[in-house]
């Protein structure tokens, strides 16, 4: 055979997969190999439901995160130190897509390339966060903030008419409980205390059943009672769900930690129980200050 007939037939081959491929329905060539993923579902047969590997970004020639690497396994609590300017809150813009890194791999599950996606994209894929500063709807209820954080169907025609089902319902009773405002279901968010409306926006994102919740300095600006309820609501939370905490409370992550990572100068800098990186030289020198 002639070396044109030969890439004739391989061409005419490949078409052939090609198209037996897109006839299929598990998404043919765009389904990983070897693996059946439902939609939706997050691929954590690895081990790891969050794997951020060699990331870096600048801000005006600043290396705000300097070749961070770092996972987190599927049910994980993963809490995260570091001092002020350290890149802990750029790394959660990095995983929800608000920032794009300079370089760097930043996989959730072991196949979905979340810089592939945009913010809202992230979100609708399990990724759930929340800020420091409560941003709950002040003059609607507790029951009505958490129906609207449902993925309601789009339109105010549609909204209007929207009724929970049994199966949201059963859900929004649930996270009521989780959240501990059951008793305060009808009360306007406005007249919660600052811990109550953490609460609820915790709840809110609880409506939409995370995978991965990303949670920044969530016990800032609350009582020591609110904090301890809080630690409990996190460990709750744990095995359901992964989730990664940047905080500054000690005592709160002492109560809730497994491994804590300490971030510094946007990579991390030690690894490893409370006490071992409390422990760690470099981690003293950063904090009492050079
Ligand atoms: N959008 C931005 N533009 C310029 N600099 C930024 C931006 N976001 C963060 N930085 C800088 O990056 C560094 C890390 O900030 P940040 O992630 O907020 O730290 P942390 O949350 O650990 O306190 C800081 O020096 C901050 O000033
Ligand atoms: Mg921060």
């Amino acid at each position: 055979m002639t070396p044109d007939l030969l890439k004739q037939g391989a061409q005419r081959v490949a078409q052939r997969i090609e198209k037996v491929s897109n006839e299929t329905e598990s998404g043919g060539r765009d389904a990983s190999y070897g693996r059946v993923n439902l939609p939706g579902e997050v691929d954590v047969s690895h081990g790891r439901i969050l794997y951020l590997e060699e990331v870096s970004v600048s801000f005006d020639g600043f290396k705000a995160i300097n070749k961070l690497s770092l996972d987190i396994a599927p049910g994980e609590l993963r809490c995260i130190i570091g001092p002020n300017g350290a890149g802990k809150t750029t790394m959660m813009d990095i995983i929800t897509g608000k920032t794009r890194p300079d370089e760097g791999r930043v996989y959730f599950g072991s196949t979905i390339d979340l810089l592939r996606h945009n913010e809202p994209e992230i979100a609708q894929l399990g990724i759930g966060r929340k800020f420091q500063k409560p941003t709950v709807f002040e003059y609607l209820t507790v029951f009505e903030n958490l129906e609207l954080a449902l993925k309601t169907p789009k339109g105010v025609k549609a909204s209007m008419f929207f009724k929970l089902d049994s199966a949201q319902s059963d859900r929004l009773a649930e996270v009521l409980h989780t959240i501990h405002l059951a008793d305060s279901v009808l009360t306007q968010a406005g007249n919660l205390s600052h811990g109550q409306k953490q609460w609820l926006e915790i709840g809110m994102l609880l409506m939409q059943d995370p995978k991965l919740l990303l949670l920044d300095e969530p016990v800032a600006g609350m009582t020591d009672h609110e904090t301890e309820r809080t630690a409990e609501l996190f460990l709750s939370l744990k095995g359901k769900h992964s989730l990664m905490v940047v905080e500054h409370d000690m005592g709160f992550i002492k109560t809730i930690s497994d491994i804590v990572t300490v971030l510094c100068d946007g990579s991390v800098l030690a690894q490893g129980t409370l006490d071992q990186v409390q422990s760690d030289e470099r981690v003293i020198e950063v904090y009492l200050g050079r």
